[in-house]
């Protein structure tokens, strides 16, 4: 098991990576010193896999638990849901010493997460990571919430977990099309921080793509040990942090213009990272090598590079990329890379440059 840091003084917690795990999540909450009653929060495809197993650990702990099970997919993070999840908290008597679990993908930690933050003024809440992408990113650094119709994640809270527990034998019931996107978050972490993770997944992506188990444990260390020391430096995004932002500028548009769900997080993340190194050869110095580098790992995980949009699809992505979070004053602005390992962030980017990245 390898165990990371995340230094935010009082708010300080651990990630812990490795096989087994889940079944030791009632003596990690026990160890943690936190209230006899908590719930589960999962969702309808992870819990018949795991929810059983949480519960009797929390259970064996001492533990009165409770389930709550929400559908799976982008669609739970909502109002609706997050009242459901409200009342049924209430309905199980939760005090301001229980806690919640949220056991699942990126979803349910972000609407467990949310949920947790708001209910009785905020209770504690532990993250259980079952998606790749959850394990390296959602769930490490606090950022919970919901989406609004006029966009993604538009409600939402910082609110740090007590504890991150990723167990990789989760990871194993994965469908491979979520996996493969979770590596879209992995990559990105080599572009933005650390050439040598970049290079050690061009050498061991076919071992990533098997799960070998050693060598994913140690990748997954190495992107929380880094989400970790840029949120450390920066919880709330007031400027660091912004670089775990790259390729998210065009993803997240290409999300909200294609509905959400036809390309998986990750998916339009991939497309946006290369979209980005290209504005980036224009822009910030990045070699056409580097460039050539990003594409092809993008490709070898079996991710998509591209999109092909008509002319109204690209001014609904425009209008789309305008309600991000991330503009300011009205102004888009970017993540670029200088070369692999090292970026900046809030880059102003022309319409022009973006729209010859999207048609390279
Ligand atoms: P997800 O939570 O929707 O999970 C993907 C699918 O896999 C779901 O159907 C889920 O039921 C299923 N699943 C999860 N674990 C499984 C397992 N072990 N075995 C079988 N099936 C399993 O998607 P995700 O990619 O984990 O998360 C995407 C969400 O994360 C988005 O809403 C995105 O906005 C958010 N996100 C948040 C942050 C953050 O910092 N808070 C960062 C990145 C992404
Ligand atoms: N996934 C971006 C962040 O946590 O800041």
């Amino acid at each position: 098991m390898q165990t990371v840091k995340v230094a935010l003084g009082a708010r300080s917690y651990s990630i812990e990576i490795g096989s087994g795990l889940l079944s030791t999540v009632g003596k990690r909450c026990q160890n943690l010193g936190l209230g006899k009653r908590c719930a589960i929060i999962t969702d309808r495809r992870v819990g018949p896999l795991y929810a059983k197993k949480a519960a009797a650990s929390l259970k064996q702990a001492g533990f009165e638990t409770n389930i709550i099970t929400v559908a799976a997919g982008e669609k739970a993070k909502s109002l609706s849901v997050v009242g459901q999840c409200y009342d049924q908290l209430a309905a199980c008597r939760l005090e301001r010493k229980s806690f919640v679990v949220a056991l699942g993908g990126g979803v349910v930690g972000d609407l467990a997460g949310f949920v947790a933050a708001s209910y009785l003024r905020g209770i504690p809440f532990v993250q259980v990571p079952t998606t790749l992408l959850a394990q390296v990113d959602s769930s490490v650094g606090g950022k919970t919430g919901i989406n609004l119709k006029a966009g993604k994640n538009l409600v939402g809270a910082f609110y740090q977990p007590r504890l991150v527990l990723c167990d990789l034998d989760t990871l194993r019931t994965l469908p491979s099309r979520e996996y493969r996107a979770g590596l879209a978050e992995i990559i990105k972490y080599g572009i933005i921080y650390d050439a040598a993770l970049f290079d050690r997944i061009e050498r061991d992506m076919t071992l990533l793509l098997k799960k070998h188990p050693r060598t994913l444990a140690e990748v997954v260390a190495r992107c929380c040990e880094i989400k970790a020391d840029v949120v450390g430096q920066d919880e709330t995004e007031s400027g660091l942090r912004a670089i775990l932002n790259f390729g998210h500028t065009i993803g997240h548009a290409i999300e909200a213009i294609s509905g959400y769900g036809k390309f998986l997080h990750g998916e339009a993340i991939s497309i946006g990272q290369v979209a980005a190194a290209k504005i980036s050869a224009e822009q910030s110095g990045l070699s056409e090598e580097d460039v050539a580098r990003i594409t092809q790992l993008f490709k070898r995980a079996g991710l998509p590079t591209k999109i092909k949009l008509s002319s109204a699809q690209r001014a609904k992505l425009f209008a789309a990329m305008k309600v991000d979070k991330k503009v300011s004053a009205g102004e888009i602005k970017f993540v670029l890379a200088r070369k692999i390992g090292r970026v900046d962030f809030g880059q102003k980017v022309s319409a022009d440059s973006i729209n010859r990245a999207l048609d390279a």
